[in-house]
């Protein structure tokens, strides 16, 4: 599987059906979806930082969903929030439009962390399964992003609480620590989307050889060039790995 990973202010339905010939699964967003998210999220605007501020963010993932409902690509949103409620009422959303709902456990910007949502989750795993149980029980299928690489979290151990509160997919930005996607392989059921760096066969096949599902790109999600080279890395793997004659078989 390819993945597209959310790059705020630009992950938009446009640039997930522009990147629709090569990946399975677009992230859109990040869209900060509660009162305290999004002040953080202005204060990210006004030190020059790309957001998403719609009026309203959860017809904005509405509409935005509504726009790939016929995409050749499979939509996920997503979400910074400091509080439960709009995680599900974003995540019915995603269920009524078979998209993914992510979670974000991942940014690390001050302001965010501030109000307790993004990587601040990290350290806060019961809120987090808490956010991860209520998506899962609107039937939405659930991932959490989540980062490699900070200081007192042990990865294995929130990615196996995640699990059991009903996460469908981990997605792990691996940072410099790439390893440390097959220590979250080893110990969950949940998809492992392993991301940071991914380029070209080799960044994809290191990932894969640690034991993920698959692999997102950010940065160059809109070079297709390199989505071009990593759709066909994972592929061959695929192939490989089950056998099937291809480019490697
Ligand atoms: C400008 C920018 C905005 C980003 N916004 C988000 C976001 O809103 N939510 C999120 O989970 N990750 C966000 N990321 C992280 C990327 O999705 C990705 O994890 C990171 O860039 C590493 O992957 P890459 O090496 O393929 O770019 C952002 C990254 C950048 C550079």
């Amino acid at each position: 599987m390819l993945a597209l990973a959310s790059l705020s202010g630009e992950s938009d339905a446009e640039w997930a059906r522009a990147g629709a010939a090569h990946a399975d699964l677009a992230f859109l967003g990040g869209v900060a979806v509660d009162d305290a998210s999004r002040e953080a999220a202005r204060q990210l605007v006004a030190r020059g930082r790309e957001e998403f501020l719609p009026e309203d963010p959860i017809a904005f993932v509405d509409r935005q969903l509504t726009a790939l409902d016929d995409a050749p690509i499979r939509a996920g949103v997503n979400v910074r929030s400091a509080t439960l409620d709009p995680i599900r009422a974003v995540a019915a959303r995603c269920a009524a439009h078979d998209a993914v709902i992510e979670i974000n456990a991942h940014c690390r910007q001050d302001e965010l962390c501030a109000v307790g949502c993004g990587e601040r989750l990290l350290r806060d795993t019961d809120r987090l399964a808490d956010y991860v149980a209520a998506a899962s029980e609107t039937g939405a299928t659930v991932s959490v992003k989540v980062r490699a690489e900070v200081a007192g979290v042990d990865l294995p151990a929130t990615a196996r609480r995640l699990d059991d509160a009903g996460a469908d997919i981990v997605h792990v930005d691996a940072m410099d620590s790439e390893p440390r996607v097959a220590d979250v392989a080893a110990v969950t059921d949940a998809a492992v989307l392993a991301n940071n760096g991914v380029r070209d066969r080799a960044t994809a096949w290191e990932y894969l050889a640690y034991g993920a599902d698959g692999v997102s790109v950010g940065r160059p999600s809109d070079d297709p060039a390199v989505l071009q080279r990593v759709a066909r890395a994972v592929d061959d793997w695929t192939r490989r790995d089950t056998g099937e004659r291809g480019a490697f078989g």
